[in-house]
């Protein structure tokens, strides 16, 4: 199992914040926007002006198309991705903070997003029951990530990523860390699982980008 100590992922982020937004349209060859503005399109409804809060935001590509939906707090440990995240969505309010021990009081949110960050928490547990602690209830939590439903959309992309990374990029090694994380990850069913046994109920799951990531709904 990859190692996910929080300091060593934190560390990861921070080195690759300069070139995430860049590194992320080659290597999913731009459709990684497309999977993104569609998960936050097909949200269920929500109440107009709602509290809303993007977990692991990085460089703030969700925060960017919720704040449609209302006002938008981003959360994230590397403090190199909050820069990015500040420039590329002024509109919303960005905190430095460990998804495992969230800043915020009981009830606060209506809906807690959160994309490709589950995966790199070593506490997983620890951030689904915070997840849980700050939503309103009846609140929506949606969780974003690789959906491993794509066999040979995941083998080429576990082969070409390196590749592609190793072309435009000399720091590999956080792009081989992606790959063994995305393949030791749960698949959909299990995340359904996972979010029911700590409490949350079952809303839907849809797929985007050729089926390679899946936006998983459910509710407290
Ligand atoms: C792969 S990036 C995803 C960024 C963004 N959500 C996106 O979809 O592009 C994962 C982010 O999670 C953050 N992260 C990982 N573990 C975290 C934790 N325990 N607390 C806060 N942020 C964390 C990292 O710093 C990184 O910015």
């Amino acid at each position: 199992m990859t190692s996910k100590n929080p300091e060593k992922i934190r560390k990861m982020f921070d080195s690759i914040a300069a070139r995430y937004d860049f590194i992320n349209g080659i290597i999913s060859f731009g459709t990684h926007k497309y999977g993104k503005k569609q998960a936050i399109n097909d949200l269920p409804d929500i109440v107009p002006d709602a509290k809303i809060l993007d977990l692991c935001t990085g460089t703030g590509d969700l925060a960017y198309f919720l704040k449609s939906r209302g006002r938008v707090t981003g959360v994230d440990f590397s403090e190199k991705m909050l820069v990015r995240a500040r420039l590329k969505v002024p509109e919303a309010e960005f905190i430095q903070c460990d998804c495992t021990n969230l800043p915020f009081e009981d009830e606060t949110f209506d809906l807690v997003t959160m994309g490709f960050g589950l995966r790199n928490i070593e506490n997983a547990n620890l951030a689904i029951d915070e997840v849980i602690r700050v939503l309103k209830p009846d609140g929506i939590f949606m969780h974003l990530d690789f959906s491993k439903t794509n066999p040979a959309g995941d083998f080429i992309f576990d082969m070409f990523v390196p590749f592609l990374v190793h072309v435009f990029y000399n720091n590999t090694v956080p792009y081989e860390y992606l790959v063994k994380s995305k393949q030791e990850y749960f698949n959909p069913q299990e995340l359904v699982d996972k979010f029911q046994t700590r409490g949350l109920k079952y809303v839907t799951q849809n797929f985007y980008a050729l089926n390679m990531m899946c936006a998983t709904v459910m509710k407290r």
